[in-house]
């Protein structure tokens, strides 16, 4: 099969990885991909613009059997619907069913009619009525975006003043253009976090893993927020009956939902979860696989990815067994100075950057120059992804990986998967 794959990041670079592996590839590119995409595959440039027909005429020309899209903006532009349309093969949702992500209206009202539970929420379009709500109940809120934002549309506030100037800065000074035309409301949760994600062909589904990211820049989860600065996977403490709660309340109540209400879900679902002390709540869906998650759950894939990918595709994953790695993963993510803000550039990456049968490199923000040195582009650089049979086992040896990489301005987390540490079955 010649496969595409859409994206160029760390998690592209994680899934690139997984199907270049796969017996069943002949061609593999990567568009726009990245200085490691390089080491599993072709890189192309293509316009991601509706309604996709460089993707289209791409596809036509390189015969590519299958297109597997990584980041969300495209899916909720509407490329599987454009690709499917000329008959190509295309692994994601719908752009109805990427409403998940793409609008968080959508998702809280799908949320409360299918009574999945989820933090109480209220939504608003007029700046008066969001603050005369928040003054009406004295306490702080959480303010999201109703559209995608990159990552910084939600806003989680320690006061009733911080609240309202949340408001504020999405609903009159647009600072989020029209992302923010609407907002969402919502109650303020406390537990531990965690993501799951679902391969699922609209009918059927399968766990694909757990896992949990550490979204702050700095050690201790301190710090602005950032895309995620690492993860460990599966999640130590969700237990089989926890596994089971979360089957039965949350998974497949939304499959189902989403096939009733005519927007059958297909492809990879990530379901970010607060697992609170009066149960699992959904914060939020993505349609994709998370970055850095990508990184630690598809090392922990013992079956083909591929042939997991083309069986959910042809609605044959009730007879698909999945098999896993029985230990975990852990990714460290290395940052370039300045990020989450403005962040240095063009520095060459030195150091062992080599592929092991348990620890692999994942480049996110890097480009191969014209005299084939490596150097940053990014401002999250590169994933440094290992497993162990056990969490402290897989968290030592990415740390030992990483000490033999060197850019100018590199920083890391150095405490990825404590947070798991603390938690773990006896
Ligand atoms: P979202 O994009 O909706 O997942 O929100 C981004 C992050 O904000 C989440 O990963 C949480 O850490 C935090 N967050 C979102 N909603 C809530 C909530 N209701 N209570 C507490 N934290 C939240
Ligand atoms: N790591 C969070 C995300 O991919 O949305």
């Amino acid at each position: 099969m010649n496969i595409l794959i859409i994206g160029g990041g760390g998690r592209e670079s994680a899934i690139a990885w997984a199907v270049s592996r796969s017996p069943l590839v002949r061609r593999l590119f990567i568009s726009p991909g990245n200085g490691g995409t390089l080491n599993y595959g072709e890189n192309v440039i293509l316009p991601l613009v509706y309604p996709f027909d460089e993707v289209i005429e791409f596809c036509e020309d390189a015969e590519i059997d299958l297109v597997i899209v990584g980041p969300e903006t495209p899916l909720v532009d509407g490329i599987v619907d454009c690709v499917r349309r000329v008959g190509i093969r295309i692994f994601g949702p719908s752009q109805k069913a990427a409403q998940l992500e793409g609008s968080k209206a959508f998702m809280k009202e799908f949320l409360a009619r299918n009574k999945i539970p989820t933090a109480r929420f209220k939504i608003f379009d007029d700046a008066k009525e969001a603050s005369e709500y928040v003054t009406r109940h004295n306490t702080p809120f959480v303010v999201k975006t109703d559209g995608l934002a990159a990552g910084k549309g939600a806003i989680v506030n320690k006061t009733v003043r911080e609240t309202l100037d949340s408001i504020n800065r999405i609903l009159v000074k647009r600072e989020f253009g029209d992302a923010g035309n609407r907002i969402v409301i919502e109650d303020l949760l406390d537990g531990d976090e965690i993501s799951i994600f679902i391969l699922t062909d609209g009918r059927d589904y399968k766990w694909l893993a757990s896992a949990q990211d550490h979204k702050r820049i700095f050690d201790g989860d301190e710090g602005p927020n950032t895309g995620g600065m690492g993860a460990y996977a599966p999640v130590t403490f969700l237990d089989d009956k926890l596994k089971q709660l979360l089957d039965e309340n949350i998974v497949a109540p939304t499959i189902e939902g989403m096939a009733r209400e005519g927007n059958p879900y297909t492809g990879i679902l990530y379901i970010g979860l607060m697992i609170t002390r009066s149960g699992p709540s959904v914060l939020e869906y993505n349609v994709r696989l998370g970055d850095p998650e990508a990184q630690v759950v598809l090392p922990l894939i013992e079956t083909d990815f591929l042939t997991a990918v083309w069986a959910c595709m042809h609605e044959e994953l009730g007879r698909l067994s999945l098999e896993y790695y029985d230990g975990y993963c852990t990714g460290v993510v290395a940052a370039a100075e300045g990020y989450p803000d403005k962040y240095r550039k063009g520095d060459p990456i030195t150091g062992d950057l080599s592929d092991e049968p348990d620890c692999q490199v994942f480049h996110a923000g890097t480009v191969s120059a014209p005299d084939g040195k490596i150097v940053t582009s990014g401002g999250r650089v590169l994933c440094v992804s290992a497993r162990g049979d056990t969490l402290e086992n897989s968290i030592a040896r990415a740390y030992q990986k990483m000490k033999n990489i060197r850019f100018e301005g590199m920083f890391y987390r150095k405490d990825i998967g404590a947070k798991g540490l603390f938690s773990q079955p006896e």
